[in-house]
């Protein structure tokens, strides 16, 4: 259901992500992005409370619930062409327009060179625009809400207790040791470790997104957390093992509920 094409995200990963999930109604991502895991729980359950620090997201996902009709015609209007990667919007609506374009129809997303192939971008954005918009604004059983603020500042701001039964939090921070391309503030170690701190106070189970080095290994077992074994993932400069951090056990019960039948 995701409309948006950005750096780090989960689609090829999420079916091994989601099958560690545990049962719950109300979903928490306080680094949201795409939404490639996330929007898959439309319609599954009550509440899903998204958030990401990047204005550009966030004002994306506004103008989809709020504006929906007037930012379609924007991207419609829209041509993909150099011009774009330079042009400074006029409105909200147009900022919102541009940056689906320019995430969706550059190379790796990157906002710089516009890709040459046979797959049309925009044509498929469109699609996706209008999918999207019907999956969280059209449907009776999900209530949608979009954040922008940092992690930490989400946290303090929701009213956790209670929420230990049946909310669940997913965390898909910037990898420890990448170069930051999100246009916010560097996510550092000392982030990531102030993070789980905040993450284990709320006393709700969670699972953290991340690759297995050292020093995020170490900050899980100071803490207790379990790590489980996704799979290695290779670039052109090395091979990486892609890991999930619970505060429970993701035992086989979890996996065999993914299979027959999703998050209820
Ligand atoms: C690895 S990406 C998430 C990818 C997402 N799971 C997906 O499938 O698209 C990390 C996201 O966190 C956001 N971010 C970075 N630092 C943040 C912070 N301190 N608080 C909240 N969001 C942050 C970035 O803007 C980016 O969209």
């Amino acid at each position: 259901m995701r409309v948006l094409n950005r750096l780090g995200c989960k689609a090829d990963l999420a079916d091994d992500v989601i099958k560690y999930f545990p049962r719950f109604d109300m979903l928490l991502s306080p680094f949201f992005g795409t939404g490639a895991i996330e929007f898959q729980f439309i319609g599954k359950i009550k509440y899903l409370i998204a958030n990401d620090l990047n204005a550009e997201v966030f004002n994306l996902y506004m103008q989809i619930q709020n504006n929906f009709d007037a930012l379609f015609d924007a991207v419609c209007m829209i041509p993909v062409h150099s011009g774009i990667l330079t042009h400074a919007p006029r409105d909200k609506t147009e900022q919102a327009a541009i940056f689906l374009i320019r995430s969706n129809c550059t190379f790796m997303s990157r906002g710089g060179t516009l890709k040459i192939g046979r797959s049309n971008s925009k044509k498929i954005t469109k699609e996706r625009l209008k999918n999207l918009y019907l999956g969280i604004v059209d449907n009776q059983k999900t209530s949608v809400s979009f954040h922008c603020t940092d992690v930490i500042t989400f946290f303090d701001a929701i009213e956790s207790r209670g929420l230990e039964k049946n909310a669940f939090v997913y965390c898909d921070p910037p990898y420890f040791g990448t170069t930051q391309a999100y246009n916010v503030k560097n996510f550092t170690l000392a982030d990531f470790e102030n993070m789980v701190r905040r993450l284990l106070d709320t006393k709700i189970r969670f699972a953290i997104s991340e690759f297995d080095s050292n020093e995020i290994i170490d900050i899980a077992d100071k803490y207790g957390l379990k790590i489980n074994i996704l799979k290695e993932r290779k670039n052109l400069n090395n091979r990486r093992t892609e890991i999930l951090i619970t505060n429970y056990s993701a035992g086989s019960e979890a996996r065999q509920r993914y299979l027959f039948g999703g998050a209820e």
